[in-house]
């Protein structure tokens, strides 16, 4: 069996650069998407379908690119509204470990933990851009594997934090006066090198213990960190669609988790998909066309994702010269795009051609419900675990219907994703198997 996971952003939906589609009705609108009423519907429809969790994505601060503005709404505040929208749904926010202090997250997430009924998560990212520093009144952020230096300590501290607390502390003696047992907690002292802190928190143990770390790098130094403390680890191959690059990341996590003394099956690896249905392989292959197309506006706004997230200015390369020269070591954004990328462009490809054929996800999935099962089915077979992440490009009520009550029900059919819930918190679902 396999684990089946929904990545969202808590923005406007079915909005495309090349206008609304037209499947997307009043869920474009700002009145609507703000008051996350489609998000509710769509959280109660994936715990309808067995999913384990979704993941809300975000950045902190607007792109740089002025006609492609990304307006969202703060994870911390959308959490709790869809917990309370469900009942066994894992729910994962993305926060940036460059902007909370780590007693203040650490204290949030614990809280969202314990009024969920112990079903969320953390997706630490770390955040390479130089706004986001600046709108929290510093001069840039540091390099990249500092990042992950200073990640990794702040995630020791919360941890830390996390555990002070022993289960079940309710004393509630009138002898004593005391609704809290004063023995039940730890006090310590936390000094590194980047953070400073004393526990406990002020909020009890929540049901997981621990919520559940999830985490997205892949460059050497995010693989890292992600086998030392995640119990998710996302992947994307930014569009190399390659069996064997999964099976490469998969086997390459399970052996830095072995390193750090970790049992390999704590962490479940999910693939980014995003699958193209239709009646017709003909007709999904149609509708992948249009997805993907490239105009002027998509090539733009491409141009635009990859500045944004590398932190280097693509605009000022040639779009039709050989594809520029760049190691992903020396990039102080995402290192793994570019990689990916520039593998893309492998055999003197331009940079529009690598842009043309760049995607967002890890396998092509297009086809009827059938063969995207069939190719779900034999990809994890090949890669040996552990399930997908799925993504919607773009997010509307038909494409949720076509995921949730045409391809999700042939995959349960053959054994191979939950039809119900055996457990309660988001750490039973990806313990299930
Ligand atoms: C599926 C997926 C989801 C991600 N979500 C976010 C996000 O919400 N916010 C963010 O800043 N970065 C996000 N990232 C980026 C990663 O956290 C990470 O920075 C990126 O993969 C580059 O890591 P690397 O430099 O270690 O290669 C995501 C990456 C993937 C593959």
């Amino acid at each position: 069996m396999f684990h089946l996971a929904w990545f969202t952003n808590p923005r406007a939906h079915g909005w495309t650069a090349n206008g609304a589609d037209r499947w997307a009705g009043n869920d474009i609108h700002p009145e609507r998407w703000q008051t996350l009423s489609f998000l509710k519907d769509m959280v109660r429809q994936l715990e309808g379908a067995g999913f384990d969790f979704i993941m809300i994505e975000d950045h902190v601060v607007l792109t740089n690119d002025k006609n492609n503005l990304e307006p969202r709404i703060d994870p911390m505040i959308v959490m709790p509204v869809l917990a309370e929208a469900t009942r066994r749904l894992g729910i994962i926010g993305t926060f940036s470990s460059s902007f909370y202090p780590p007693f203040l997250l650490a204290r949030q997430i614990n809280s969202l933990d314990l009024v969920s009924g112990g079903r969320c998560g953390w997706n630490v990212v770390t955040s390479s851009e130089d706004w986001a520093a600046q709108a929290f009144g510093r001069d840039k952020q540091p390099p990249h594997d500092e990042r992950y230096a200073i990640a990794d300590e702040m995630l020791d501290l919360v941890k830390q934090l996390w555990d002070a607390w022993e289960p079940d502390p309710w004393e509630m003696s009138a002898e004593t006066g005391r609704y809290v047992d004063p023995t039940k907690f730890r006090e310590f002292t936390f000094e590194g090198k980047y953070h400073r802190s004393i526990g406990p928190l002020n909020v009890t143990r929540s049901p997981q213990g621990r919520p559940v770390i999830c985490q997205a790098g892949s460059s050497p130094a995010g693989r890292d960190f992600a086998a030392k403390h995640s119990e998710v680890i996302l992947c994307s191959t930014f569009g190399r669609d390659s069996v064997p690059a999964l099976k490469e990341f998969r086997d390459d996590i399970r052996e830095r988790m072995v390193a750090h003394g970790r049992d390999p099956d704590e962490a479940k690896v999910m693939f980014l998909i995003s699958p193209v249905l239709g009646d017709t392989e003909e007709a999904a292959q149609a509708r992948y066309e249009e997805v993907v197309g490239m105009t002027p506006t998509i090539l733009a706004q491409r141009l635009g994702r990859l500045t944004l997230h590398t932190g280097l200015d693509w605009t000022k390369f040639d779009l039709d010269a050989p594809f520029p020269d760049i190691d992903p070591a020396d990039i102080q954004g995402f290192q793994g795009f570019v990689a990916s990328i520039k593998a893309k462009a492998k055999g003197g490809k331009s940079l529009r051609e690598a842009l043309c054929e760049q995607e967002t996800t890890s396998l092509k999935l297009i086809g009827t419900p059938e063969q995207v099962a069939d190719r779900m089915e034999a990809a994890i077979e090949e890669i040996g675990g552990d399930g997908f992440l799925m993504h919607a490009r773009p997010l509307t009520r038909r494409y949720l219907a076509e995921v949730l009550d045409g391809l999700v029900p042939i995959l349960q059919r053959r054994g191979l994703v939950r039809r119900e819930y055996a457990a309660t918190t988001l750490r039973g679902h990806l313990a299930e198997f």
